[in-house]
């Protein structure tokens, strides 16, 4: 069979299971609506929790430095590629999160493979709780090392697992907040594990940081840890920090080793020094108005609160991700579209995102929701849920 014949034959199946994957073409973006495939749609599947994506300060770093670096950073941090801009924003992120050293890398998935592939090797091992992102998986599995996964949030397994460790290199890695759950792991335990076993505890915090903690630097400082305990922090920055890429925090000899020889950032173009900018503007306004991070505080709490009152099935969570459990890939693709007709954008999560019978609607929240819009969300979520004509 041709590759080609063996390719459709497989997408042929992934729609039979209702697993094919659609790009839709979002338009003009205006506050949390967006033109989607012709209709003004309201979004509640951004991960722009804070609005930083549309935030002026933001924009205006972004452009003005456009203006200054050009585009593109032509060229890989070690060979040209590195400019004041960067060098700006690790120093910031360093100072901020309280870090000795920081790498500011292409995306969050290249930050993670990059650690895990350079620190790891043959003779460490992994330990992984079960629904950490694939990436952070990814990077393991590439890296050669032992990699075992833990039950999600079982810390006792996790333990169990660090014990049986045979390894002067043991890393425990875990998401902060996780990406389709949106519960949080529970730091101070892996922490305390991590210091039993001499673990390196590694926390990727991409759904955390803007969203946790008293100034909303992520689950890091919400479980009150210090750099000494979680000595590898990861913060990608297209999430709550409106941008993209992702900061390493560490110690510098940690930082010093990814820059010698972490293949995937060593043989990758910078990120755009406009970029750079950008996401220190936005570390700053982070900063500097709390307000969005406790209006996104305000939002998640109408919503759950709502939700409650109205009856709707959601996961115990209390971050901006809000699971709603559909079972079924069709069921989840008929809620999908029954709220586009109402106006809203959800996007329907399925295999292999999450396991097989756990598809979704991931339901996210934003500082720039306001209360009409979380009413019209609990209002035609109550209707979807309820239609009894949506697939079993
Ligand atoms: C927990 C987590 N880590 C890492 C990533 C990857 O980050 P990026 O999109 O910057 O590659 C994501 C999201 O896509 C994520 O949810």
């Amino acid at each position: 069979m041709s590759l080609a014949d063996r390719l459709q034959r497989r997408a042929l199946e992934r729609a039979q299971a209702q697993e094919l994957r659609i790009r839709r073409v979002h338009g003009t973006r205006n506050g949390m609506h967006s033109t989607c495939d012709g209709r003004l749609l309201l979004n509640f599947s951004s991960n722009d929790y804070l609005g930083f994506a549309q935030h002026p300060a933001v924009v205006t770093a972004f452009q003005e430095a456009a203006g200054t670096y050009g585009v593109g950073s032509a060229g890989s941090a070690l060979v040209s590629g590195f400019f004041a801009a960067h060098e700006t924003l690790e120093r910031t992120a360093a100072e901020l999160f309280g870090y000795e050293a920081c790498l500011y890398t292409g995306s969050g998935y290249l930050a993670n493979t990059a650690i895990l592939q350079t620190l790891l090797d043959v003779r460490s091992h992994c330990v992984q709780d079960k629904r950490n992102h694939a990436c952070l998986l990814d990077g393991a599995r590439h890296s050669g090392a032992r990699l075992t996964r833990y039950p999600h949030s079982d810390t006792a397994a996790a333990e169990s697992l660090c014990a049986k460790a045979e390894t002067d290199n043991l890393f425990l890695v875990s998401d902060g907040v996780f990406s389709m759950d949106g519960d949080c792991a529970d730091l101070s335990a892996l922490s305390r594990i991590a210091k039993r076993y001499s673990a390196t505890l590694m926390i990727d915090d991409a759904h955390g940081v803007g969203v946790c903690g008293k100034t909303g630097l992520g689950s890091v400082q919400a479980a009150g840890l210090s750099a000494a305990e979680v000595p590898l922090l990861v913060v990608p920055c297209g999430k709550a920090l409106g941008g993209q890429g992702a900061l390493i925090l560490s110690q510098a000899s940690i930082i010093e080793a990814l820059i010698q020889s972490a293949r995937p950032y060593l043989f990758s173009t910078s990120p755009a020094p406009a970029m750079a900018a950008a996401v220190t503007a936005a570390l700053n306004v982070l900063q500097q108005e709390p307000e969005h991070h406790l209006r996104l505080r305000q939002t998640i709490n109408d919503f759950t609160r709502a939700a409650k009152n109205a009856g709707l099935p959601l996961l115990p969570s209390s971050t901006a991700i809000q699971p709603l459990m559909a079972g079924s890939n069709a069921r989840a693709l008929y809620w999908s579209e029954a709220l586009a007709d109402r106006g809203i954008w959800l996007s329907a999560i399925r295999p292999p995102t999450v396991a097989q019978g756990q598809a979704r609607l991931r339901i996210t929240l934003t500082a720039r929701h306001q209360p009409a819009d979380i009413e019209h969300l609990v209002t035609a979520l109550v209707e979807v849920v309820g239609d009894t004509h949506a697939p079993a």
